[in-house]
């Protein structure tokens, strides 16, 4: 069948190079992507010292999640390994979902071996002997490759008897890239979100204290138990520390993968990539915020508007309306249904952007409507989804509020 006949494939041969070729190209390479990675060196490093000191060496170095959000990995960490329960998971997010991110496709594709290890330092600190690995679906052309990296992590000692991942595919849902809908997902239920508190460090993956972090996040680990807190703190600003990769997209001369520190100006990343006649810029991808040249002095880091991760590039020749829409249609598609702020919302936020568009005499009135539901499912909807589908519409309306459109 397709699903087995994928798997028996190298990634080359399931899609041409210019599928994801570009995607995994670095462009601007720095610190995390360039050191010289020695396989087994960070854990080793890590079992010198006791579980506090893993934990404070990752506080240190100031790393903080790069699935978006940039919650202080540490007291993930600190937190899960306080709990009594002596059953205890490491989960690595790799459901990379967010239209205009292929960062983690790259460690995914090329650095998986830092990656696990990133894991298994992890499952040292917590006290953890399982780990999972969850997929995003649509990356099941690498899940061979994943398994041979497992495997390869096995003879070489960096996985055993004390520490071991499976690897999960998803079957395609945006929505499981949250925590908690990945948690349920795992467990073979329906992908729905669940209330937090309480959160995974106390009770997730089984009802047990789960670590769950991205795969930026592991492979940043690995870097720094090999080379040393003070590597990584010494890059970025006083909140956000570190250098990150960017996923690249749009209209620019050179899309692809940019490593830069944390606090980098958006306009530097603009010029460094080629691009022209820039009139929006999506940060953090639909999710995030649609940036105008206005803006474009903003920094890339955890503390501004733009999270970064992923960067999507639209020249003048771009409608701001059409690009709006396309972000609508998207949440619209992906909501998973089970609240109605999110499920009825996002409809409606389509059908008013149609209005918007095709009746200019009404555009005041239907602005209003905009706002006031972008508003209300912010407020009301249960998970991140519904709160931040309606962050494009928002930033379209003060664009055109202020263009006069
Ligand atoms: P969040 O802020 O609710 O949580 C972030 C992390 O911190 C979670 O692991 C959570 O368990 C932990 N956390 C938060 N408060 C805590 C507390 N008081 N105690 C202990 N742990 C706590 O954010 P969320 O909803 O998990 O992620 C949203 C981000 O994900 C957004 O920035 C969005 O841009 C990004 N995102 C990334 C995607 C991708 O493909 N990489 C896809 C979709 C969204
Ligand atoms: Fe599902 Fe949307 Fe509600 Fe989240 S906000 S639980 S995605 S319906």
């Amino acid at each position: 069948d397709f699903c087995n006949l994928i798997r028996s494939k190298t990634p080359l041969e399931c899609w041409p190079e210019s599928w994801f070729g570009i995607n995994n190209v670095v462009r601007h390479s720095g610190p995390l992507t360039r050191y010289q990675y020695i396989p087994g060196l960070g854990i080793k490093n890590a079992q010198g010292l006791t579980r506090e000191q893993i934990i404070q060496q990752v506080g240190d170095a100031g790393l903080r999640g790069l699935g978006g959000a940039g919650f202080p990995t540490a007291f993930k960490w600190h937190w899960c390994e306080q709990q009594p329960e002596p059953i205890k998971y490491i989960v690595c997010n790799a459901d990379e979902g967010e239209p205009g991110t292929f960062k983690d496709r790259f460690y995914l594709t090329k650095q998986m071996d830092r990656v696990i290890e990133g894991m298994a330092i992890a499952a040292r600190a917590v006290g953890a002997r399982k780990g999972y690995i969850y997929l995003r679906g649509e990356y099941l052309y690498l899940y061979q490759a994943i398994q041979q990296e497992l495997q390869h992590a096995k003879q070489i000692g960096i996985l055993n008897d004390l520490f071991e991942i499976e690897l999960h595919l998803g079957a395609g849902a945006y929505i499981c890239g949250e925590e908690s809908a990945l948690i349920e997902s795992l467990q073979g239920k329906r992908g729905i979100p669940t209330s937090k508190p309480p959160y995974p460090g106390e009770k997730g993956l089984f009802g047990k204290p789960t670590v769950v972090n991205n795969v930026e996040t592991f492979a940043s680990v690995t870097y720094i138990f090999q080379e040393g807190s003070s590597a990584f703190h010494s890059m970025g600003t006083e909140k956000s520390k570190g250098s990150r990769l960017h996923s690249v997209s749009g209209d620019c001369e050179q899309p692809g993968l940019y490593e830069l520190p944390q606090g980098t100006p958006l306009s530097k990343l603009l010029s460094l990539c080629g691009a022209k006649a820039t009139q929006c810029v999506q940060v953090g991808g639909p999710s995030g915020q649609l940036l105008f040249p206005d803006q474009f002095d903003t920094t890339l880091d955890f503390e501004g508007p733009g999270h970064g991760g992923a960067i999507m590039i639209f020249d003048t020749s771009r409608s701001v309306m059409s690009i709006t829409q396309n972000f609508s249609n998207f949440f619209r598609h992906e909501s998973c249904g089970f609240c109605t702020p999110c499920r009825a919302g996002t409809v409606a936020l389509t059908h008013l952007l149609e209005r918007y568009t095709k009746l200019p005499e009404n555009r005041q009135q239907t602005s209003k409507d905009l706002l006031e539901l972008t508003e209300l499912m912010n407020k009301s909807s249960h998970c991140g989804l519904g709160k931040t589908a309606g962050q494009p519409v928002a930033s379209m309306l003060r664009w055109a509020n202020d263009h006069d459109r």
